[in-house]
């Protein structure tokens, strides 16, 4: 191509052979129904990956849908059923796969039986996950979701002004001493963590590990995910879900946001980053409930959002830090404007706003 620019050229080569790479290059998705793993689902088979999705049950219609909906390539995406209680249940889905993103974990937050419910299936779920890892030979990264309950939760605060990797949950202090119901929820994912990571090291397997805060935007589930509604709960006005996004800000003294596709393309980064290792936080931005309030209420003056909020501290303490990331070289594209644009968007879809 005579005259054509050489830089331009070459940024075309390269995107061609990334196009080509993805292409013939197959990963797993577990938990493939969920509000993060759905969209990682459609982020990857965009990027032209191959991807082997677990669901419970590939059979139920209504839980399935939106991933078979997704555009795509027919022979791109294939559905597993996959159970993370059941010994060698992932073995099939992570066959022949370069790259698993385990991101299943029970994310119910009142459970009947917490051990049996929550942290049981979390912990042994995911060593089975890894297992499966293991006995395929073919899996080159393990890119396992935790969560920010897994460092923000502990007795003391004496800590510096953020919320780095080096910080873990106390689980002695949250069984002994945390009072709402999502203790087994946080307990669930910090064990979950540190299993991840110690298998990781003991069989010579390539685990990452990435930390979500508080994960709103838009979805392709057909029910409207908790976080959605719980960070939105400023405009729908639902008091149950205010209260829980009011505890959701006592750990660090603001509410920690990510938008979904930003995290889902930090997911990929750390697949297909080999220098990347350990654990990762993905923060995009930390607000205090008091101080979203009034940003809400005069970007959508239509609804009524309460800015009165004498029982919620108006300042952030420490706040869960994404430097490792993003000096790893990964930038986040999406702010407050647009983590809420798109989540109003969303919701006035699905009939829950005006
Ligand atoms: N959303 C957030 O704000 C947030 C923040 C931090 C971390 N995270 C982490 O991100 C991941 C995804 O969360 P999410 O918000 O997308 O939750 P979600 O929509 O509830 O997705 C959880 C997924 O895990 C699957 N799962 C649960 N128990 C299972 C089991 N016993 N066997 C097999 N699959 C099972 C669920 O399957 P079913 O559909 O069949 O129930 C579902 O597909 C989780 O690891 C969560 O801890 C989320």
């Amino acid at each position: 191509m005579e005259g054509a620019n050489p830089q331009i050229l070459k940024m075309a080569a390269e995107i061609i052979h990334d196009q080509d790479r993805r292409a013939t290059t197959t990963v797993c998705v577990t938990g493939a129904s969920g509000y993060v793993a759905s969209w990682l689902v459609k982020c990857l088979l965009n990027q032209g990956y191959i991807v082997h999705a677990t669901v419970r049950d590939p059979e139920n219609e209504a839980k399935v849908r939106h991933l078979l909906d997704i555009p795509r390539d027919e022979e791109t995406l294939k559905l597993f059923r996959a159970e993370l209680s059941e010994d060698g249940s992932f073995d099939a889905a992570v066959a022949g796969c370069a790259g698993v993103f385990h991101v299943a974990s029970p994310t119910e937050f009142a459970p009947k039986d917490p051990e049996n419910d929550v942290i049981k299936p979390a912990v042994e779920g995911t060593l089975n996950v890894l297992q499966s890892c293991t006995k395929a030979k073919t899996v080159k990264r393990v890119v396992v979701t935790s969560s920010a309950a897994a460092i923000a939760m502990k007795e003391s605060e004496d800590q510096n002004q953020y919320m780095d990797e080096s910080c873990w949950t106390d689980v002695d202090f949250v069984r002994t001493k945390m009072s709402n119901s999502s203790w087994a929820y946080t307990v669930s994912k910090t064990l979950a963590e540190q299993a991840a990571l110690q298998y990781g090291k003991e069989h010579d397997l390539d685990v990452v590990t990435i930390i979500p805060v508080i994960v709103v935007g838009s979805s392709i589930t057909p029910t409207i995910p908790i976080s959605v509604q719980l960070a939105l709960s400023l405009l729908t006005g639902i008091p149950s879900d205010l209260q829980v996004l009011k505890e959701l800000q006592l750990p660090s003294g603001a509410l920690s946001l990510v938008h979904v596709d930003d995290l889902c393309k930090a997911h990929i980064f750390l697949m297909e980053n080999p220098s990347t290792e350990g654990r990762y936080i993905c923060n995009a931005t930390d607000i205090p409930v008091a101080q979203l309030a009034h940003y809400l209420s005069k970007r959508y003056p239509e609804y009524n959002v309460p800015t009165q909020f004498e029982d919620v501290p108006v300042i952030s303490k420490l706040n869960p830090s994404s430097k490792k990331l993003v000096e790893s070289g990964f930038s986040f594209k999406l702010g407050l404007d647009e983590i809420f644009d798109d989540a109003v968007k969303y919701l006035k879809m699905k009939g829950m706003l005006n």
